[in-house]
């Protein structure tokens, strides 16, 4: 999704917005571009492109220096990625200059109304008719920019996080948000404007996190104003001391984030239970749950909401959920959900996964079900994040920041705070015997040093990846707690790697599947020893009898489905409900490593964003 930079103050703004730029590239983006003023005059440039073209187009152009500036990476919805979409906009007097990230849905009509007006318009963006209608609400009423900018926001319906520049007065930037993301970082005598913390972290740890339709005058030398876009009331600016580190966010000698965040999985899953979780005393405490207790206890159902990834962490939680507390569990797509009249009961508990905490849908769904009258609970990463504010309560998974487009270790640290939940929960309503409650806990701990060591699995993914780099098509199969991890699985080969798979339960396959299967498939099949293992090696028989290629993920030791397989990648022992966090460590380095070999853009595929902020 589009990605925001700002910067008013006394240092140069150029190299502070490139940068801030390039740490939001992880969100995904199509075109960027940038907008300096120099006191007197004000230049723009822009591109179709990465940073880096931006970069080397703007040494051209740009030839001014200037301490205000704003800055932007785009994330096509409105008008195809070129030069002349591409953000900043700037308006027909040419004095007001925009970023925008989100959508104006209305922008059809009022676009209408402006050009009978007398307004032009260069590009297909919703984004341009926003800055000129700002502007003729401005020359219309003789305005100050942040009343303009108000009047103009209670006219579109939509999403947005805007930047504003006007100049006529080059002290200030209004900011703006509905539905998309935006921070402000306080600085001595200087703000910063971003997406999120990333681009400002190494400056300041000092972040305002704007709400939905608040908006702010940011101006120098003067304290913050937030006020309610709507009513105009004045807000307190709460500002939070940020706990990032510039270390989190950079790459840290591996050659993509996505392998960074692969090989972290060990050290932020410990993060995650880590003062949760006490197997030596027989305690799981997460605050969110102990706080609401009564109403997980007392829930008629759990409905989970959430989208990719994140969906696929909701279905490996089913399954524990209901294998632990003998709840009732539904997982829906947070973009069905919002839109089909779901039944919602009053008692019904709404869990929302969510690695960004800003999927649209997701927040949307959330918006819904608090509508309808039930709880709902976060499991988010992203601290401050839209999702974790919107919620009743929720558990973060303390996964740190996640770069790569694909998510790896947001979904081990989700399935790991779900299964914290279900034995919280399966604790207190006496389902899982007290031996096995225990015998949960003490697994739980030791799972990272399981996944380090599954992680070793890294060779033999590279060997394969070797082998099966250039296949069309690839099929995943797993049963149980393992058929989310087979969905996941294929996820992570087509994001990256752009080859197209499936991922089916193993018994389906015999219902239409299977009719794929021939000496050119690659069929990677999740077979560790507990769970339905008997079942799952006659499912390997009936592919190997269609000779179909098998890829094994087994459990150490395994020597029966060894012999059918025609390449087995071993991982430790642990039970059927935990192993979806070991089985899914050689699924991200087989995709990775494919992905590195046909020369993907690992850590940012095409067409696709970290935080899909709108629908
Ligand atoms: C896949 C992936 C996406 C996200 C999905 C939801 O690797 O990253 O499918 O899981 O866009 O994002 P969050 O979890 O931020 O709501």
């Amino acid at each position: 999704m589009c990605g925001i930079v700002g910067y008013i103050g006394h240092r140069e703004a150029y190299p502070i917005i490139i940068k801030g730029l390039k740490r939001l590239e992880y969100r995904g983006y199509d075109s960027a571009g940038i907008m300096l003023f120099d006191g007197q005059e004000l230049k723009v440039s822009k591109t179709k492109g990465k940073v880096t073209d931006l970069e080397e187009k703007s040494s051209r152009e740009m030839t001014i220096n200037g301490t205000i500036g704003i800055g932007h990476t785009r994330w096509a919805t409105h008008g195809v990625p070129n030069d002349v979409n591409s953000h900043p906009h700037v308006s027909n007097s040419g004095n007001l200059v925009i970023i925008h990230n989100g959508i104006i849905e209305n922008y059809a009509p009022l676009k209408e109304e402006l050009i009978k007006r007398g307004y032009v318009f260069h590009s297909d963006t919703d984004s341009e008719v926003l800055i000129n209608l700002i502007e003729d609400v401005q020359k219309k009423e003789n305005l100050k920019l942040g009343k303009a900018v108000q009047i103009a926001l209670n006219q579109v319906v939509g999403a947005y996080a805007i930047c504003v520049f006007d100049k006529q007065k080059p002290d200030e930037i209004v900011v703006a948000r509905l539905g998309s993301p935006l921070a402000i970082g306080v600085g001595e005598d200087e703000y910063f404007i971003a997406s999120d913390a990333s681009p400002f972290i190494e400056y300041t740890s000092n972040a305002i996190y704007l709400e939905d339709e608040e908006m702010a005058v940011v101006r120098l030398h003067k304290p913050l104003k937030i006020r309610k876009i709507k009513d105009d009331t004045l807000v307190d600016p709460y500002i939070q001391e940020l706990k990032m580190n510039l270390e989190q966010i950079e790459k840290g000698g591996y050659d993509h984030f996505m392998l960074k965040e692969i090989y972290e999985q060990p050290s932020v899953i410990k993060d995650t239970y880590r003062g949760r979780l006490h197997a030596n005393l027989g305690l799981i405490q997460m605050a969110g749950i102990e706080d609401n207790l009564e109403k997980f206890l007392n829930a008629n159902r759990i409905l989970i909401v959430a989208c990719g990834t994140s969906w696929h962490a909701g279905l490996v939680a089913e399954y524990i959920f209901e294998e632990f507390t003998r709840i009732p569990v539904e997982v829906e797509y947070a973009s069905e959900f919002r839109y089909r009249n779901p039944v919602i009961n009053k008692g019904d508990v709404v869990i929302a996964i969510s690695q960004s905490g800003e999927t649209a849908d997701t927040l949307a769904a959330i918006k819904l079900a608090k509508e309808r009258g039930a709880f709902v609970f976060g499991v988010c990463n992203v601290v401050g994040s839209s999702i974790s504010r919107e919620t009743h309560a929720g558990a973060y998974t303390h996964a740190g920041p996640e770069i790569g487009v694909a998510s790896t270790k947001a979904f081990t640290t989700q399935i790991t705070v779900l299964t914290m939940i279900a034995l919280r929960l399966a604790k207190a309503k006496g389902t899982l015997t007290n031996s096995d409650f225990h015998r949960y806990l003490q697994e739980l701990e030791i799972i990272p040093e399981k996944v380090a060591e599954a992680l070793q699995t890294n060779d033999k993914a590279k060997e394969i990846a070797e082998i099966f780099k250039t296949a069309p098509n690839c099929l995943y199969l797993g049963r149980g707690y393992n058929f989310p991890v087979a969905l996941e699985g294929a996820l992570k080969l087509k994001e990256i790697s752009y080859i197209h798979a499936e991922g089916y339960p193993a018994a389906e396959m015999k219902h239409g599947p299977i009719a794929l299967i021939d000496e050119h498939m690659p069929v990677i099949v999740i077979a560790p020893k507990q769970g339905h293992y008997d079942k799952v090696v006659s499912n390997i028989q009936e592919i190997k009898s269609r000779s179909g290629i098998i890829i094994a993920v087994v459990t150490k030791g395994d020597t029966q489905v060894r012999e059918l397989a025609d390449y087995v990648i071993e991982i430790p022992e642990t039970s059927d409900a935990l192993s979806p966090l070991l089985t899914t460590i050689p699924l991200q380095l087989l995709s990775y490593h494919i992905a590195v070999m046909r020369e993907c853009n690992v850590d940012q595929p095409r067409n696709l964003a970290k935080s899909v902020t709108v629908e």
